[in-house]
């Protein structure tokens, strides 16, 4: 088999990859490990930012998003038992998010490219990479029928997660990479209740983190910070219900609705990044490259952004056979990359109870929250950062 550009992972940043190529008149194949089914089920994230809603709606798949996603204009940080709003688009010249779920962004960009009569191989097994420093890279894989399988490329994008096999193939004299791993999760749960408040809540409480979401008028997504060892069998309902009460409890009678909770899970939360994001005719892009805590809602928002330069670069590669903007991918992603783990991190420092740490820093938090939400400057660079700042151009 050949192709122009030969995809690994059909997450958000493959898919999306080989749509915007697609568009740019460029060849992909996309491999899976997974099955479609699997892919479209896989619950994870749900803000997308302006600019993640932009490009999808720019590149023809944001009907639906239009249709079912839920615009938001403020986000409210409650402490102290209030909650204070922090006016996003007044904040950042209009400027929003739309929450709607990742897995909705998989299924149009699953039909876009299906539609279209793009490949996706999904069910591959023992993917691996070859020859990436030549001008002939190949991805060698079986296919879902167990046979042997080998697809030459120009370019391989390495788009298969924190997990996957791309990253672990430039060799490690040639990677350096930067690690912080965080000593608490979030247990998410999913409920059936119609929506406690119209915006996300982010709270801090001396209990531990919690935030409110919403996936639909019937569907909430909540969370709270736990133990990273914890099962979800370590959170019983009474138990789950009990916390997310007394986190969000105050006095201005905000008060949670209870539901009959369909879906439990606990996910780690780490810091990670990867330099540089290339290597030969490897590039990679999304969790393949980086992680961020969820806090600040920046993993599958960096995701589009890595594809977005990287489409740009490659379609500047074949209209004109210019690769500068090829050889600098690995910097000119990194620039947002470090900026979002920096917000992210900063988020996840000022919001969780960390129980190391002194009362000292209990009211350094306490403080912090209080400037954000009280000066208009402070407000403003939360606002810009969670709306996701403008793309860069070069
Ligand atoms: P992924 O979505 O991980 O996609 C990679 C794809 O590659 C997968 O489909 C995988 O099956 C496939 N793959 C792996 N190995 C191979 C291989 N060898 N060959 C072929 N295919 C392969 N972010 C938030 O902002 N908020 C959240 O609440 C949030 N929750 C999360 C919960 C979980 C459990 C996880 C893991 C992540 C969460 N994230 C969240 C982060 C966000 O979902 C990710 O940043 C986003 O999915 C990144 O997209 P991606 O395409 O880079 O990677
Ligand atoms: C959701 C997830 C996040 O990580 C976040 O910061 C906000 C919302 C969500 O799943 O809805």
């Amino acid at each position: 088999m050949r192709t122009q550009v030969g995809i690994i992972g059909a997450g958000p940043a493959g898919l999306l990859l080989a749509h915007l190529l697609q568009l740019r008149g460029i060849e992909s194949v996309v491999l899976e490990t997974r099955s479609r089914e699997e892919i479209e089920a896989t619950l994870r994230a749900g803000v997308l930012e302006q600019g993640t809603v932009d490009l999808l709606n720019e590149s023809g798949v944001g009907e639906r998003m239009r249709r079912e996603g839920m615009p938001h204009e403020g986000v409210i940080l409650r402490f102290g038992g209030r909650s204070h709003r922090i006016h996003l688009s007044e904040l950042t010249g209009g400027r929003s998010i739309m929450v709607y779920a990742q897995h909705e962004v998989i299924r149009d960009l699953v039909k876009a490219r299906l539609e279209r009569g793009g490949t996706i191989l999904f069910g591959v097994k023992d993917v691996s990479l070859l020859d990436l420093d030549t001008p002939l890279p190949k991805i060698r894989f079986h296919d879902a029928g167990g046979a042997t399988r080998e697809l030459a490329c120009d370019y391989v994008a390495g788009c298969d997660g924190f997990h996957g096999v791309s990253r672990p193939s430039i060799p490690s004299r040639m990677r350096r990479e930067f690690t912080r791993i965080y000593p608490f999760g979030w247990l998410g749960i999913l409920v059936e209740a119609p929506p406690a408040t119209e915006e996300l809540i982010y709270a801090y409480h001396e209990r531990g983190f919690a935030l409110v979401s919403t996936r639909s008028p019937q569907v909430q997504r909540l969370y709270a910070q736990c133990n990273p060892q914890d099962q979800a069998g370590a959170w019983p309902d009474a138990r789950v219900w009990e916390e997310l009460h007394a986190r969000l409890a105050g006095s201005d009678g905000f008060k949670l609705t209870e539901g009959r909770i369909f879906q439990k899970g606990v996910i780690a939360m780490r810091s990670f990044v990867v330099e540089p994001m290339q290597h030969g005719r490897l590039f990679l892009a999304g969790d393949a490259a980086h992680i961020v805590p969820p806090t600040g809602a920046k993993g599958l928002n960096l995701a589009a952004a890595d594809v977005r330069t990287l489409a740009r670069a490659l379609g500047a590669f074949y209209a004109s056979g210019r690769s500068d903007l090829l050889e600098r991918y690995s910097e000119t992603a990194l620039r947002r990359v470090w900026r979002a783990e920096h917000f992210s991190w900063w988020m996840t420092s000022m919001l969780h109870r960390f129980h190391d740490e002194s009362p000292f820093h209990h009211r350094l938090q306490l403080s912090q929250l209080q400037y954000v939400t009280g000066s208009r400057a402070a407000a403003t660079m939360l606002a810009e950062n969670y709306v996701g700042l403008p793309f860069e151009d070069n």
